[in-house]
């Protein structure tokens, strides 16, 4: 049996490997192992439009565990992290959990093999942590849940890393952004990165084509503009929506890897 054929009987029950999805191209860029034939496909084709790819995600997962830093710093040690992707180094509850041990962490995504991963995603915590299955669409479920682990009387960090590229314009992704910053109190942040359609000239444009067709559904790189915008009504804290790795950088950036990705935090005021 070939290596494709090994890892396809290895794929969970219920999982459809024959199309490519987000989560596990992420995966197969980060040099994991929970990837099929029809993502790694996928995702080389993306890494020939665009080579720098693989050093974006690696500086998409810094800036996760800058933005929590940043966020236990001012004594938010409540997150819900939508659009979670496959368990790997450096989750929300690892980095949270790592400053204030009674951080708690609700992870929201709609991937199966995401869920199939969750039950390892969550030994050995140090304080309740939760895996909801929903869209970022559904917000009304997503807030129902967090509610049953968090107490939204309290700041919550809001993380949408890498997710909003998978919610195109017509589903209105800002409504989505604003109908959970209003449940959540003063003193709340929020953190977003998303693939920039304005860096790397014609190779984001490439990827993005190439994300829509091999996942069969629209995916939508964005102007830095228009991810300022998801900050609207919020106070978007210092260097504002930044390429990812100068965002409050921990060691001076590398000035010849550019990672084709916005990001930014902002403060519920
Ligand atoms: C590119 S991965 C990012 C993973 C992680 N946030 C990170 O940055 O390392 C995008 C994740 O969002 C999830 N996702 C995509 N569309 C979603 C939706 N409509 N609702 C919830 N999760 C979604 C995917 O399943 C995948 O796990």
């Amino acid at each position: 049996m070939d290596d494709q054929g090994a890892r396809a009987e290895q794929a969970p029950a219920g999982i459809d490997t024959s199309t490519a999805h987000i989560a596990r191209i992420y995966d197969y860029w980060l040099g994991g192992k929970d990837n099929f034939a029809a993502d790694r496909l996928a995702a080389e084709q993306v890494m020939k439009a665009t080579p720098t790819v693989r050093p974006g995600v690696t500086s998409n997962r810094a800036f996760l565990g800058r933005a929590v830093r940043h966020m236990v710093g001012q004594g938010v040690t409540q997150f819900v992290d939508i659009g979670t992707g496959i368990p790997t180094a450096g989750n929300t509850h690892l980095v949270a959990q790592a400053l204030d041990p009674a951080s708690r962490v609700v992870y929201v995504d709609n991937d199966p093999i995401v869920l199939a991963h969750a039950r390892a995603l969550l030994t050995g915590v140090s304080a309740p942590t939760s895996f909801v299955d929903a869209d970022v669409r559904d917000t009304g479920a997503i807030l129902a849940e967090a509610g049953l682990l968090l107490d939204l009387t309290r700041p919550v960090g809001l993380l949408m890393i890498a997710l909003l590229h998978c919610v195109p314009d017509a589903d209105d992704p800002a409504g989505l952004v604003t109908t959970l910053m209003d449940a959540l109190p003063a003193g709340s942040h929020l953190a977003i990165t998303q693939p920039a359609i304005d860096q790397l000239p014609g190779s984001m444009a490439e990827a993005e084509e190439t994300l829509t067709r091999t996942m069969g559904y629209k995916v939508t790189f964005r102007t830095r503009e228009g991810v300022a915008r998801f900050f609207d009504g919020y106070e978007l804290l210092d260097p504002g929506v930044v390429p990812i790795q100068d965002w409050r950088p921990d060691t001076p950036p590398d000035p010849s890897v550019i990672t084709g990705m916005w990001g930014g935090v902002a403060r519920k005021g």
